[in-house]
């Protein structure tokens, strides 16, 4: 499964990438409206690019099919990496249909169901972004959408690419991964709660207590 940095963070894009654990970066309004507000937000969008391999995910903003598709060609020239997100509304499809028909890819995003994830398909978004925290926060079962829209997308071979978004547990990454998405979104510290365990920490410090009795031997000759 491939990673996806959730961040308009720099510092965090940098860390990430230059240990090699993401495959490319998604933004949203939200997540680039918590950096360094006196950039030009497709000058900072610029500097992601720059700093990952691979896609880069930027959010339209405008909420009619005109707007969020001069919007989405406005942002496509941002870098060729440049994935534009629009969302899951009637406006949005049709916005997707006229970008797509231009060789932009989009990720339909803020999809909340398998039939939301299927139309957007249909209307020939090269991704699809359902939101599994947030369903939770409903009382829904998040992962669950996934899958279905996993099997239903492997039902008639569709290519569109399914990338799990709103990913704030490592549980949440797993059923994902174990659902069959394609990629996830995951925020910088959900990608470093993943990297620890307490049991780790404590065998390194086991490892490293036994390793100097050993070199404290060896140095009193016996
Ligand atoms: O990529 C979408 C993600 O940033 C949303 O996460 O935790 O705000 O639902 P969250």
């Amino acid at each position: 499964m491939k990673i996806f940095l959730d961040t308009a963070s720099l510092p965090e894009i940098v860390w990430a990438a230059g240990a090699g654990l993401i495959d490319g970066v998604t933004t949203n309004p939200s997540l680039l409206a918590q950096e360094d507000s006196e950039t030009d937000p497709r000058d900072h969008l610029s500097e992601i690019a720059r700093s990952v391999s691979g896609p880069v995910g930027a959010e339209v903003v405008a909420v009619d099919a005109e707007g969020m598709y001069r919007e989405g060609r406005d942002l496509a020239k941002v870098a060729d990496s440049i994935i534009v997100m629009v969302p899951m509304l009637e406006e949005g499809i049709v916005a997707t249909r006229r970008l797509t028909s231009e060789g932009i890819r989009v990720c339909t995003t803020l999809i909340f169901t398998p039939a939301q994830a299927l139309l957007a398909a249909k209307s020939g978004a090269r991704y699809v972004s359902p939101f599994v925290g947030r369903l939770e926060d409903i009382g829904q079962d998040g992962v669950s959408v996934v899958a279905q829209t996993r099997e239903i997308f492997m039902h008639y071979g569709l290519e569109c690419e399914l990338i799990a978004a709103s990913v704030r547990t490592p549980l949440h990454f797993i059923g994902c991964a174990r659902a069959g998405a394609d990629a996830a979104a995951v925020p910088p510290a959900v990608l470093r709660n993943m990297l620890v365990h307490p049991l780790t920490d404590r065998g390194v410090d086991q490892f490293l207590h036994d390793w100097s009795k050993r070199i404290a031997r060896s140095r009193a000759g016996v």
